[in-house]
């Protein structure tokens, strides 16, 4: 039955494949999918549109409480908005990118981002969320939590071809926001105690969702 709650939650650094599993499983559970880093993303477009210093963690944290921020949790095509703005496209660029990580270490962004995730969790009930503290602080209580990994040579060519940049500078920046992101103090990147890890250097996105499957059905959520 497609009605009981099953929240998964996966957790790991970009490139590990999370965003196509996610979407992947949530449409093969028929549920819903959250995207935390687009919420963060988004965020930090608004930051840098009102021009405040990316260092001044109070000014960066009035901008993410004033903000209007929306979005989707259709699986196969979500929207973004701040303000009315539909930022899908420019979330994406190179400057969100690179200023995402030090918006992202603010505690009082992550603390109006995770009240957030955590109602439209409890409002979905079916739902697969992707981020870097589903299982260890947005949803400890998860149904399943998985964290994925991959070499970082796989990870820099995926994200390169993704991109469209160039495999050596995506790779030196993808080494300095895993740094960041795992560094930090608020919440950083966290592998939870109860996580099932997979590795997608030589696993297929198929074989993840299938595995995946197999521990939900094991553990009658899904
Ligand atoms: O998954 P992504 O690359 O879209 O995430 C963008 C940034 O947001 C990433 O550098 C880390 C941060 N992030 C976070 O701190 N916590 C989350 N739950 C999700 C993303």
């Amino acid at each position: 039955a497609r009605t009981g709650r099953c929240v998964v939650a996966v957790d790991g650094p970009s490139g590990s494949g999370k965003s196509t599993v996610s979407r992947r499983l949530a449409v093969s559970l028929g549920a819903r999918y959250l995207d935390t880093g687009a919420m963060y993303r988004a965020v930090t477009w608004a930051v840098l549109r009102s021009g405040v210093d990316l260092a001044d963690a109070s000014s960066v944290a009035k901008v993410a409480g004033e903000t209007d921020l929306r979005i989707g949790t259709d699986p196969q095509g979500y929207g973004v908005t701040a303000d009315g703005v539909h930022v899908e496209v420019e979330i994406r660029g190179p400057e969100v990118t690179s200023a995402v990580s030090a918006v992202a270490a603010v505690p009082a962004v992550r603390a109006i981002l995770v009240a957030r995730q955590r109602e439209m969790i409890a409002a979905a009930g079916r739902i697969v969320v992707e981020g870097r503290d589903i299982g260890s602080v947005v949803a400890p209580d998860a149904d399943l939590k998985v964290y994925l990994t991959a070499s970082e040579a796989a990870r820099a060519a995926r994200r390169s071809v993704e991109d469209a940049t160039d495999v050596a500078v995506t790779a030196a920046d993808l080494a300095r926001r895993d740094r960041l992101d795992s560094t930090r103090t608020a919440d950083p990147l966290t592998q939870a105690a109860d996580a099932v890890v997979l590795d997608t250097t030589e696993l297929g996105i198929d074989e993840v969702v299938a595995r995946l499957r197999d521990l939900l059905t094991e553990r009658g959520v899904a």
